[in-house]
């Protein structure tokens, strides 16, 4: 098809000059009049890039160099920093890196969801750039005597990039890999010498023992690998049948529930391995003050916590007397979740162990809601069922602002944007965390 446009069509190498980065990390120019979208660029700067992808009104394209630098464009921090899928914007100082998720989410609220934004937005930066993330999945492969340890690489996504440190992990993290790297190395081998593949998900939360899990697509594959690495690597393991790329991961019968308690803002937390937690659950109380501020709740409020992972927002409501209903699917994190109320001492908490689609959001009758969804975002069901519901205010909090938006235009006109606020948990990533605040002057 692409013979029939206008412009340089894939193969063909193209000069442009790098205007803005783009949600995603691509840094955007223009060549010929066409649209060129090149990764690992930085504002400002020319570059020379070859076509890879032509669409009719954009192209994507490999970066072949740099003709002059971008005054943002700094050494990265990684050894594979532009091989490896997990960072997208190492080559960025930090101000640009907070001006591009600044800018996507701004983009995201005027494209998608029809509302631009009435002030200039900033994004609040976290105090760790490196080093932060607590938890960290890779991906082992062996086959034909060789064996590789790391993320997915960046151009190939059923390619595997071996890291030996990653510099946004945890440094208690990296030494724990470092011994799973070398138990791997000497696993016994599965089914004669077939290829194989495990998922190894790693945690280490601040204070505790680093922990991980090993997921095959056969539990009792998982099972031997998780025992031969915690033998070897003395790490607490756990296992089970792998699922998609997504954390939590489901846990086989059997394989213990590895529990970790973590002190948070006065709170006593329980959290279990597979349940869902902040990538850096540190710089996260900078959302979770974000939150409560927006929510601004009183005490004797009736408030839904939706999706509420193992209760950290809902026990800082109670305790303050808020009367909470939390919304939670995931079994492991919902039982974290009672006790962690439990021991927070404050008002009840009620506690619907269900996928939010099968809540009726009017029931509890809430007057206020929180929703924090997984980067998918909701269900039309989901929104419609609280737009029938008492809350006059929403606060709705999402790692990807282009669903949020998606969200915030489908829930309509009779909700108000009050506020938006951007967070940089995720630093040399281009993910960013948002948090939309929303009220109605009239309930239905
Ligand atoms: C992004 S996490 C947020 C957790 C929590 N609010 C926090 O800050 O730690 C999303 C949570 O939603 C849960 N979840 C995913 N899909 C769900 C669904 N359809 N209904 C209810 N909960 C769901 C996940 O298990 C996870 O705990």
């Amino acid at each position: 098809m692409s013979e029939q446009l206008a412009g340089p069509v894939a193969g063909d190498a193209v000069e442009l000059e790098v205007e803005r980065i783009a949600y995603g990390g691509d840094g955007v120019g223009r060549a010929d009049g066409l649209v060129g979208c090149v990764p690992w660029t930085a504002p400002g700067e020319r570059v020379r890039a070859r076509i890879v992808e032509r669409h009719p009104r954009y192209a994507r394209a490999r970066l072949e160099g740099v003709l002059a630098a971008g005054d943002a464009r700094v050494e990265p921090g990684c050894p594979v920093f532009g091989i490896c899928g997990g960072c997208q914007l190492q080559h960025l100082d930090r101000d640009a890196q907070l001006a591009s998720k600044a800018r996507a989410v701004a983009d995201a609220f005027e494209r998608i969801a029809g509302k631009p934004l009435a002030e200039p937005l900033a994004c609040e930066p976290a105090a760790e750039p490196w080093h932060y993330r607590r938890r960290a999945t890779f991906t082992w492969r062996r086959s034909e005597g060789t064996t590789v340890l790391g993320f997915h690489a960046a151009d190939d996504p059923g390619g595997i990039v071996d890291v030996e440190a990653c510099p946004i992990f945890a440094e208690r993290g990296n030494a724990a890999l470092a011994g799973l790297r070398e138990a791997l190395a000497n696993a016994p081998p599965a089914d004669g010498d077939a290829p194989e593949e495990a998922r190894i998900a790693v945690r280490a939360l601040p204070g505790q023992d680093a922990q991980a899990g090993v997921f095959c697509d056969s539990a009792e594959r998982a099972r031997e690998l998780a025992a031969h690495c915690a033998e070897r690597a003395g790490i607490a393991t756990t296992w089970g049948a792998r699922a998609g790329t997504a954390a939590p991961f489901a846990l086989a019968a059997g394989a213990p529930r590895l529990v970790s308690r973590m002190e948070f803002g006065g709170l006593r937390l329980r959290v279990g391995f597979d349940s869902f937690l902040q990538a850096d659950p540190v710089a996260a109380a900078q959302l979770y003050d974000g939150v409560e501020n927006a929510l601004a709740a009183r005490p004797g409020d009736r408030v839904i916590d939706g999706y509420a992972g193992i209760g950290v927002l809902t026990c800082r409501l109670a305790r303050a007397g808020v009367r909470v209903t939390a919304v939670e699917a995931h079994g492991g994190a919902a039982s974290d979740l009672r006790a962690n109320a439990a021991a927070a001492s404050g008002e009840p908490v009620h506690v619907l162990e269900l996928p939010a689609e099968r809540v009726d959001w009017r029931r509890p009758r809430p007057d206020r809601v929180v929703l924090n969804p997984p980067r998918s975002g909701c269900a039309p069901a989901v929104l419609d069922s609280i737009s029938r519901s008492s809350a006059r205010r929403l606060v709705y909090v999402s790692c990807d602002p282009t669903t949020l938006a998606r969200d915030v235009r489908r829930l309509g006109s009779a909700w108000r944007l009050e506020s938006i606020r951007a967070f940089d948990l995720f630093p040399q990533t281009a993910h960013v965390e948002t948090l939309a605040s929303l009220s109605r002057e009239n309930s239905p």
